[in-house]
């Protein structure tokens, strides 16, 4: 069967995956670059120079484990924005090159909408996770939105973050609480010793519509911490990070329910970094619909998503795909 060759560089993590025509897994590399922790946060040259020394070795290792060479790809596929525009051409120019030399075809897939596809994959050789209909949430570091999936290949946005990202929110309150970048991981773990209603952060209920936001959760924690002072804001972390958790989970579960009861789709899909969290999860399958949960690998950032896109995208042939170029910003999959 002709294989997808998919990667993914738009942040801090190298990606390269392979999946099957009809969707089926057969590789997922993440190559986590692991070197941005000392500076609290992504550092986007860095992170370029990053992928230029691994983006090679993680397309072997994604071809390795999926047990295919390069004659057996017959689409490559890669993420063109948004994301750090320095990082994403590293990915572009690379999946250009290997196209080019193979006579390839080339997809150029939208962040975001790889996220959503995470769904579409076929994992352990069994059905695609959820098919649409469905309400997506999408919450990582740089976006939170409420999407509304009519079809494979886009989505409308039911509602955004008016501010910060849920992944932004989770950082930044791992940061006050001294944890180690990324935060969300390290706030979960340190949340589970914790009491979730120890302290009553603020959960951002008034907002008209189904936007978010997070600011306040965030100052919230912020004014908390410096009240109770450094000692007992240590003794007391675990439930301050229980605490804060529960309200940015509420807030982003109260919003999937109200775009549930608007569309009146009784079907919920979740992606990006933050949909690998737990406290998330579960709260979510207290909803009582018909769930779309991927595996954690799934979704946080990583090439299998962006390969399972591409199936639904029209790919360019060569050499109209030279001219291909990364964008930062903008949402290309608004319908
Ligand atoms: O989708 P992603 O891997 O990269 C972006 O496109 O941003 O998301 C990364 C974000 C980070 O903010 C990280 O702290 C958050 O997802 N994240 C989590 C968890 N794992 C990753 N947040 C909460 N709980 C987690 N388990
Ligand atoms: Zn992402």
């Amino acid at each position: 069967m002709t294989l997808i060759l998919a990667l993914e560089t738009s942040c801090d993590d190298t990606c390269a995956a392979v999946i099957t025509a009809d969707g089926t897994l057969r590789s997922n590399v993440i190559s986590s670059q692991g070197i941005h922790d000392a500076y609290g946060g992504v550092v986007p040259e860095i992170a370029s120079r990053h992928h230029l020394e691994l983006v090679n070795a993680a397309v072997d290792d994604a071809l390795r484990r999926a047990g295919a060479t390069l004659d057996e790809v017959g689409l490559v596929a890669v993420t063109q924005g948004p994301g750090l525009v320095g990082a994403l051409l590293v990915g572009v120019a690379s999946a250009k090159a290997i196209a080019a030399a193979r006579g390839l075809p080339l997809a150029p897939v939208d962040h975001l909408q790889g996220h959503v596809a995470a769904n579409f994959l076929r994992v352990d050789g069994g059905e695609p996770i959820i098919e649409p209909p469905f309400v997506c949430l999408l919450a990582s570091g740089g976006h939170t939105l409420l999407a509304g999936v009519e079809d494979h290949d886009g989505f409308s946005v039911l509602g955004r973050t008016l501010d910060d990202a849920a992944g932004e929110a989770f950082d930044k309150g791992a940061r006050l609480l001294g944890l180690p970048f990324p935060g969300g991981p390290a706030l979960e773990r340190l949340a589970r010793d914790g009491d979730p209603q120890a302290f009553a952060f603020p959960v951002a209920r008034g907002l008209v519509g189904l936007d978010f936001s997070f600011a306040g959760v965030k100052t919230a924690l912020l004014y908390r911490v410096r009240d109770l002072g450094d000692d007992a804001a240590r003794e007391q972390a675990a439930d301050l990070a229980a605490s804060y958790q529960h309200a940015i989970v509420e807030a982003l579960a109260l919003r999937c329910e109200q775009a549930l009861e608007q569309t009146g789709v009784e079907r919920l899909a979740i992606g990006g970094g933050v949909a690998a969290n737990g406290a998330l999860r579960a709260r979510l399958r207290r909803l009582g619909v018909t769930l779309g949960i991927p595996p954690r690998e799934l979704c946080t950032d990583n090439a299998a998503m962006i390969a399972s896109a591409a199936r639904y995208v029209r790919p360019q042939s060569f050499p109209a795909y030279l001219a291909l170029d990364a964008y930062a910003s903008g949402e290309r999959a608004l319908a």
